[in-house]
């Protein structure tokens, strides 16, 4: 545990679980503590494939990453980017162009840590320690890395349920959206409760309990709930599904419970 502790920001509170190191967890990452390992299994219990849900998620991520530099997209805005882990966004632009911008955005303080650590040698991505919420300091903070007058690719990747309506999150996406010139695009992954049955919808509110011991309450979106965040954009095929049915570069039978979909700003 000691050894763990030296590189802790001295703000983290260790003892209560924190949905970053939860997932770092999930993603077989070493940046986790006690607590949080010890919710993730309690997560895991009831619902054993989280982790491959993980996996899926992340893949998706990777995809639409390489689909929007095919496009000329050379900008990413990463927010709740986590914590750094095998395939980070700026890994998969700059491998096609090493002059390929990146910005991630997490409230986490371990995450951002760990995120300016690795890129420390990078003059083209940094880290920002804020809450996506509070978009205004995060499009001024992103605008010291990219440039607003060529496309942006914003990605918001299993952060928006752990945003509950109260917070705006809506027009928190038109805003980001709005600041960005045409040609720029929005990619989100969501969790849903859509797809699961009675028996599993009974596990999924003992999972959301666990959640909400954790800095991180959930809040479950439905199908057209997830689509409304593309609000006048134009979406890419094929539109809001499950992570693993979007463009998947293998077959994947796995049953994940999370929307991705990709939209452009005309
Ligand atoms: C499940 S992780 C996903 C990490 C990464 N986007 C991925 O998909 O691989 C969710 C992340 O969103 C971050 N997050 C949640 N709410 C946030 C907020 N309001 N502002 C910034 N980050 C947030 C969490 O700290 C966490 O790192």
């Amino acid at each position: 545990m000691m050894e763990e502790l030296k590189w802790v920001p001295s703000t983290v509170d260790v003892t209560r679980p924190s949905v970053a190191r939860m997932y770092d967890y999930y993603l077989g990452g070493s940046h986790n503590f006690e607590a949080d390992r010890a919710a993730a299994k309690q997560v895991e219990q009831i619902f054993p494939g989280v982790a491959q849900s993980a996996q899926a998620n992340r893949s998706f991520l990777r995809r639409v990453v390489r689909h929007l530099m095919t496009q000329g997209v050379e900008q990413f805005l990463d927010l709740g980017s986590g914590i750094p882990t095998v395939g980070n966004v700026h890994e998969i632009a700059q491998h096609d162009n090493p002059n390929a911008r990146v910005v991630y955005v997490d409230f986490e303080p371990v995450a951002v840590s760990h995120s300016n650590a690795l890129l420390a040698d990078n003059p083209n991505a940094n880290a920002i320690l804020a809450d996506l919420r509070a978009t205004s300091s995060v499009l001024a903070g992103a605008r010291e890395t990219l440039d607003f007058s060529r496309p942006v690719g914003v990605l918001v990747i299993a952060a928006l349920h752990f945003v509950s309506d109260a917070d705006s999150p809506y027009e928190a996406i038109a805003q980001y959206m709005a600041d960005l010139p045409s040609g720029s695009y929005l990619a989100i992954t969501h969790a849903t409760w859509d797809t699961l049955s009675e028996a599993e919808l009974a596990e999924a509110r003992e999972v959301a309990k666990i959640y909400s011991n954790s800095d991180n309450k959930l809040t479950m979106r439905t199908h057209a709930e997830v689509t409304r965040f593309f609000d006048g954009m134009e979406m890419l095929e094929p539109g809001v599904v499950a992570v693993n049915d979007w463009r998947p570069d293998s077959f994947d039978e796995t049953h994940v419970g999370i929307y991705g979909a990709v939209g452009r700003k005309p």
